[in-house]
């Protein structure tokens, strides 16, 4: 459990852990390039560990050398089956990416989670690797884990994908690499793209056009990858900064990727002060300096077409739109509901208990703000996200705000309290 307090500004110059999404992706892809990859500034957070004991499970030498992390990769065919279930732990990534190179294995392996991943749809991974010829079973007619997995033999599929998923696109694509012919994924609004920056630059034949992503059959040779900053974490400081006058905060090297941008995009709707310094790119994906000085905000209205640029960012967005003058409309973002908890029931019922004005929508949520935030207790449902937006609720409320069932926080932002405390003034 940890308390937060209402504070006068964030002010400092800070760097925040690894991307989370492609530290994954370093992981999955290294293990099956040939030679040897040295993965920099990896994000030691729960969910990427997770993914690095399945691949050693699978057989692959994973060194941890503090600097970075070596991945001595085996080429595609060089897994091994597991002699044990393996535990993606809270991780849908890695559950549902790892399903996509196991679909290409002739071995069988079973993969499991935590009671918050086994409750998360697989069938949107499954129902595509299944067209592409593997084996997939799982309780509820393989729709939950643990899922056993037989692959092998895999033919290219063209899938329109019925959500916009970098999840469900980027377990097809992993499939794709152990497919003969042209796997095609076509999205109707284009989702994070790091697989495809990353399978770019290990030398995948790879071609994207207006949201249709064609991959042929191809080999991947190991590479050192550095992984940026992760937009999502730094996005509660970023948000928290600008929202608070007076405020002046630096983050370094932070990824942006333009399909991880939309929580700047927001926050400049809501009127804040954010600007870009030192961009640079490496591996496909554009990195730099996040500068964010606080101001008054104003509310704003966010719809589906923005909403694979900044999922992950609505806890905090609906947090600052509690604090923004005016009333802040939240739709198109069904897919909430099955994140690590329903994060549109878990906002408005926690957000509710510090007296902030907001309503459940069937696919989002309202805000009327702005509110005077209270303090209280704060259950987190086990979600990271939704423990660390309301601790920031806790920088603006009139009383302590403590967060029950914090350790969650560690799955994605190891060390948020100790950088929260570092800026806080
Ligand atoms: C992720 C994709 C998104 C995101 C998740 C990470 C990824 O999920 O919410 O935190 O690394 O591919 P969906 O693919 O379900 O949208």
């Amino acid at each position: 459990m940890f308390a937060t307090h209402k504070i006068h500004k964030l002010e400092g110059k800070i760097t925040i852990p690894g991307d989370k999404s492609i530290s994954h992706r370093a992981v999955m892809l290294s293990s099956i390039s040939k030679g040897t990859s040295r993965v920099s500034g990896f994000l030691r957070g729960e969910d990427c560990l997770s993914t690095i004991a399945c691949f050693q499970g699978l057989g692959i030498e994973i060194e941890d050398k503090g600097e970075e992390i070596v991945i001595d990769g085996k080429g595609l065919n060089g897994l091994k089956e597991p002699e044990n279930v393996l535990d993606a732990g809270n991780s849908g990534t890695t559950m549902r990416l790892l399903s996509g190179i196991l679909a290409g294995q002739e071995f069988l392996t079973i993969v499991t989670g935590d009671g918050s991943l086994r409750k998360r749809p697989m069938a949107r991974i499954a129902t595509p690797l299944r067209q592409m010829g593997a084996t997939i079973e799982g309780r509820d007619k393989g729709n939950l884990a643990p899922l056993v997995i037989r692959g092998g033999n895999l033919k290219a599929i063209d899938y329109a994908s019925p959500v916009s998923s970098a999840q469900v696109k980027s377990a097809i694509l992993l499939a794709g690499l152990y497919s003969e012919g042209n796997t095609i994924v076509r999205e109707e609004i284009v989702s994070r793209d790091h697989t495809e920056n990353m399978l770019t630059s290990l030398g995948a034949n790879i071609k994207r056009e207006n949201g249709v992503v064609t991959l042929e059959k191809s080999e991947l040779f190991g590479q050192d990858i550095q992984v940026p900053g992760d937009i999502s974490s730094a996005a509660f400081f970023m948000a928290a900064a600008a929202a608070i006058p007076g405020s002046h905060l630096i983050i370094e090297r932070v990824g942006l990727n333009p399909t991880r941008t939309g929580i700047i995009d927001v926050l400049k709707a809501m009127g804040a002060d954010i600007e870009i310094d030192n961009l640079f790119t490496s591996g496909g994906e554009e990195i730099g300096d996040i500068i964010v000085k606080g101001k008054k905000l104003k509310a704003t209205s966010l719809t589906k077409e923005i909403m694979p640029r900044l999922i992950d960012e609505i806890p905090v967005i609906a947090v600052i739109a509690a604090v923004a003058e005016g009333k802040t409309t939240i739709t198109g973002a069904e897919e909430l509901k099955v994140k690590e908890s329903n994060r549109i029931t878990s906002m408005v019922t926690e957000m509710k208990k510090l007296g902030i004005q907001a309503t459940e929508l069937s696919d989002g949520m309202e805000i009327e703000g702005p509110n005077e935030i209270g303090g209280g207790q704060i259950e987190s449902y086990g979600d990271h996200r939704i423990a660390m937006a309301m601790a920031i609720a806790g920088l603006f409320a009139n009383a302590p705000v403590e967060i029950q069932n914090s350790e969650c926080i560690a799955v994605s932002f190891p060390g948020f309290e100790e950088t929260l405390k570092e800026i806080a003034k």
